[in-house]
């Protein structure tokens, strides 16, 4: 069983994913101190920290990691860049150099936000990015420190959506904590992204380890829709009132960092090396929606209660 080194385990990604697959492989999670009594093994570091990130890899030698820590808050990006630009600019770098050196695999999670969106159509891996916020510049160096580090490594540039461990880390959440609570939630009508369920990212990840890749891929879902359309499909899911999400323009959202309009991905490179169909937008959704049936965003939540067992 391969053992799998996963940073940022107590975000939306990583602890779905640790979640998702522990049964399935060796997980080793690394968490600052947010997560508690897991099914899986938790290894405690702050990444900012340096000589903890230099000795992690070393010390743990595990077959492969996934680096999905990050500051993803694009607006406290803006507010803290010198912060934003260690975490998801270098140490990055930091990590698939140790990765390459112990001869470990290494899949660096960055953003399908690498893009300035002036495109029409779908953005392919062999565009140049051009990003727009800090948060974007930031995740971008960090693509760049990982592959001149390491160049067998996978930058894998998602989106996904799925239950966090606050319960408002998800544009999923978002809508679905609005809408449940009978109150209004603004969608954006001019912002295109390709969202994926986060189990199915997780799934593709792995896998992308597995088949040996290497290089940039877009691991996204195959479907691009507005934000807007994702939170009315998220409504009539749930049997929400779809009048309660309102069509509006990220321009007049007030938001601190400046967005780009379209955030479509294509897949196909990342279809045609692993030999797979990416999962439906719509199956993704019904999965989501089974998951709240289940009780699990009360589960995941439960990871971050001290006397819980
Ligand atoms: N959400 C999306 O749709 C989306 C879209 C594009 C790209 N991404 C990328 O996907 C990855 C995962 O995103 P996410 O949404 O899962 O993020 P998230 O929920 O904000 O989680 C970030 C994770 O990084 C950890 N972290 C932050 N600072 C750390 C440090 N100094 N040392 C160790 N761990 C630290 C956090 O730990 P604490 O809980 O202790 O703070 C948390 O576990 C990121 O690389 C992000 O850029 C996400």
């Amino acid at each position: 069983m391969a053992r799998i080194l996963v940073t940022g385990a107590s975000g939306l990604l990583g602890l779905n994913l640790c979640l998702g697959n522990w049964d399935s492989h060796s997980i080793l999670a690394v968490d600052r101190g947010k997560l508690h009594h897991t099914p899986f093994e938790v290894v405690r570091a702050d990444l900012t920290r340096l000589e903890q990130a230099r000795r992690l890899i070393e010390t743990i030698r595990p077959d492969a990691v996934i680096h999905a820590a990050a500051n993803a808050n694009i607006d406290s990006c803006e507010s803290d860049p010198e912060g934003a630009r260690l975490l998801n600019g270098e140490i990055p770098g930091i990590l698939a150099e140790s990765a390459a050196r112990a001869g470990v695999r290494f899949l660096h999670v960055s953003t399908d936000a690498v893009f300035d969106g002036t495109k029409e159509g779908f953005y392919v891996e062999t565009d140049t990015p051009n990003p727009l916020s800090v948060y974007a510049q930031t995740k971008l160096l960090g693509e760049q420190n990982v592959l001149a580090a390491n160049p067998q490594a996978i930058v894998a540039r998602v989106n996904f959506f799925g239950w966090s461990l606050s319960g408002t880390r998800s544009l999923a959440e978002f809508f679905f904590n609005k809408l449940s609570a009978g109150q209004a939630a603004n969608g954006f009508t001019d912002v295109y992204f390709c969202p994926l369920f986060v189990a199915h990212v997780s799934a593709l990840l792995i896998q992308m380890l597995e088949a040996g890749l290497s290089g940039v891929y877009h691991v996204v879902g195959r479907e691009a829709l507005s934000k807007y359309e994702f939170g009315v499909r998220l409504a009539r899911q749930f049997g929400f009132d779809e009048r309660l999400v309102i069509p509006q323009s990220v321009e007049q959202s007030g938001l601190k960092a400046r967005r780009s309009h379209n955030l479509r991905l294509s897949t196909h490179k990342l279809s045609t090396d692993l030999g797979t169909e990416i999962p439906a937008l719509s199956t993704g959704i019904a999965q989501f929606y089974a998951q709240y049936q289940q009780g699990y965003p009360q589960k995941i939540r439960s990871y971050a209660q001290v006397g819980q067992a």
